[in-house]
């Protein structure tokens, strides 16, 4: 029975499969070395459409080389990475790009262009990728601007370093959703954030799922923040994967290797 076919016959029949229940992001077997240094040794994993997935783990346990792999910027000894059912492992450079258009990333310290105003950085993306007009440029970015509570009247023609730690931020955020990304990639989104302003940006990156429905990883060494913001917390350890579930689950978390990182 072909789709058409299959809706046609109504509601009641199972919906044809649109790939809207399969993973956005799996990793499968992923071992990656810097020469003797195993930093991730046969991890795997999925990000479910909608949800918000946090890699938790300390200093240099691979926590950015994850993300990393997701955005094909480096590659695994053995395994597989597949985004939005694509191979990227497989992938040709247009089919990698063509997937990187479909994420964004909000990089640790924001990476903003020190000399460019706040408007040009987040119009980036869309000057550099699209053949939009700038009238709908100019929309959007006021649009998301705005999303991440930030009045672009105010805040349009200033530099980064006119910006405090946590507006910054928020103008990475707005230039890592302004091309409508399906995955959003966190790289430490609070850390070197004060507490009041770490709790602002968890919102936020609450709201993007709310509102959005975008499907985020968000890797972090605060457990408060992860078990916030997460959906299901992944901890990372000794280049394995130590526990997987619900932020409730790993603070009910009996295992003492969780007792200690908690801890
Ligand atoms: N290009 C590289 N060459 C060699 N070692 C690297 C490279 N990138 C990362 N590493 C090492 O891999 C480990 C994991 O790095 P990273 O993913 O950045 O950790 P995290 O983000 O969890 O702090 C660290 O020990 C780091 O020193
Ligand atoms: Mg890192």
């Amino acid at each position: 029975m072909t789709n058409r076919t299959a809706e046609a016959a109504g509601p009641s029949r199972p919906a044809p499969d649109t790939g809207a229940s399969r993973p956005v992001v799996l990793l499968r077997d992923v071992r990656l070395a810097y020469g003797s240094h195993v930093v991730l040794d046969e991890i795997s994993f999925s990000v479910r459409r909608g949800e918000t997935m946090c890699v938790l783990g300390g200093s240099g346990v691979g926590k950015s080389t994850i993300l990393k792999l997701v955005l094909h910027l480096d590659e695994p000894d053995s395994g597989h990475v597949e985004v939005l059912g694509h191979d990227i492992g497989r992938a040709g450079r247009h089919e990698v790009f063509e997937v990187r258009q479909r994420m964004g990333m909000v990089f640790q310290g924001s990476a903003l262009f020190d000399s460019l105003p706040i408007f040009d950085n987040v119009a980036f993306p869309l000057l550099e990728h699209t053949e939009l007009p700038l009238g709908e440029i100019t929309r959007r970015v006021r649009e998301v601007l705005s999303f991440v509570d930030l009045d672009y009247r105010r805040v349009e023609r200033l530099l980064p370093s006119e910006l405090s730690g946590g507006m910054k931020k928020r103008v990475a955020i707005a230039r890592a959703i302004v091309h409508r990304p399906e995955i959003l990639l966190f790289d430490e989104p609070t850390s070197g954030l004060d507490p009041i302003t770490t709790r602002t940006i968890d919102s936020l990156i609450i709201k993007l799922r709310r509102e959005l429905h975008v499907s985020s990883i968000v890797v972090t060494h605060d457990t408060r923040s992860a078990c916030r913001i997460a959906n299901r917390i992944a901890l990372l350890q000794g280049g394995r994967i130590i526990f997987m579930g619900t932020p409730d689950e790993m603070l009910a978390a009996e295992d003492s290797y969780i007792r200690d990182y908690l801890e």
